[in-house]
């Protein structure tokens, strides 16, 4: 079956959602942002445009492609909204059953042969395409954030997703401008089971005082050139997000390399979530 995709919905309307949906206004599609809260998408927007000006003020794209971005941009909190959506991209909370139910729900709203992409950091695709009646339809879309900035889009497969499905998502993530890279539905797929281990080790080292928070990012920084340190990005990743995944990890492989660290869990039951709720590893206004 050929797709064609002018309107994609995408829900979520988070750090990930937003910056999803604005990179999909400015490459021409149209783009409806759904979040269950009102206060997000209000957020969402307003971050959408900042960044859009920002980038006028750069002189990195012209006027005229920020208004035409904003115009093709809505927002929602009514999923129902999506009857007309050729793709969905799900940008929610990293959550196994949140996501099972939201994926359950959205098939009955979507047309019948729209693709339904998941932006998850670490859950089975097959599992999500499993609570669907279209897993041929399904296929894992991995976005990096910043969206708008990092050019990575990571395409997993579920067991039943089809050829023509990876070939729509192809062009819609080089439409985007992205290089996508393939990875089977593995849990935490290429990038996550390589990044998250060493973030969780970073925990660890710090619960253990091998060094203190600046040191860790210093030394992760300066000593193997890495942009930013690894609690620096786990604040900026969100560390219930990062806790998520290493469950994830740690559930579906079975070894205990993977034990999220207790001090992480720690940090995410007192709420101290990283950037976006302001105190993580460091604290921000
Ligand atoms: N943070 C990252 O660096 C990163 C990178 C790649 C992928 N991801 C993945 O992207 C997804 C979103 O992450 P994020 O960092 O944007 O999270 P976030 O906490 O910033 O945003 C999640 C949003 O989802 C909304 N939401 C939750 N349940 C919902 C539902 N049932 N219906 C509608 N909206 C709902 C929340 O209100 C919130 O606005 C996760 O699956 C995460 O693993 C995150």
């Amino acid at each position: 079956m050929e797709f064609s995709i002018s309107c994609i919905g995408v829900i979520g309307a988070g750090q990930m959602g937003l910056g999803i949906a604005q990179v999909a206004a400015m490459s021409g599609y149209s783009v409806i942002l759904m979040d269950r809260e009102a206060s997000q998408l209000t957020r969402a927007t307003e971050s959408i445009k900042q960044s859009l000006g920002k980038l006028v003020t750069k002189e990195r794209i012209a006027p005229e492609l920020r208004d035409a971005s904003l115009e093709r941009l809505t927002t929602t909190t009514d999923l129902g909204d999506f009857s007309d959506c050729d793709l969905a991209i799900e940008a929610i909370v990293e959550n196994l059953k949140i996501k099972v139910d939201l994926f359950t729900t959205l098939d009955g709203i979507l047309p019948k042969n729209a693709i339904l992409a998941t932006n998850t950091s670490s859950i089975s695709i097959t599992r999500l395409a499993a609570a669907t009646t279209r897993p041929d339809r399904v296929i894992g879309m991995h976005f990096m954030n910043p969206v708008p900035i990092m050019k990575l889009v990571e395409l997993i497969d579920g067991l039943a997703t089809s050829e023509e499905t990876t070939r729509a998502i192809e062009e819609v993530a080089e439409k985007m401008g992205k290089t996508t890279v393939s990875a089977s539905d593995s849990p935490g797929f290429l990038v996550n089971r390589i990044l998250m281990p060493m973030i969780n080790e970073a925990v660890f080292a710090l619960h253990e005082g091998v060094g203190s928070v600046e040191d860790i990012d210093n030394a992760m920084k300066l000593g193997t050139n890495q942009p930013m340190g690894p609690l620096t990005l786990a604040d900026f990743i969100g560390l219930d997000t990062c806790l998520s995944i290493m469950e994830v990890l740690h559930e579906n492989i079975g070894d205990s390399k993977y034990r999220p660290s207790p001090l992480l869990r720690n940090y995410v039951a007192a709420g101290w979530l990283g950037r976006k709720s302001g105190r993580g590893f460091y604290t921000y206004d």
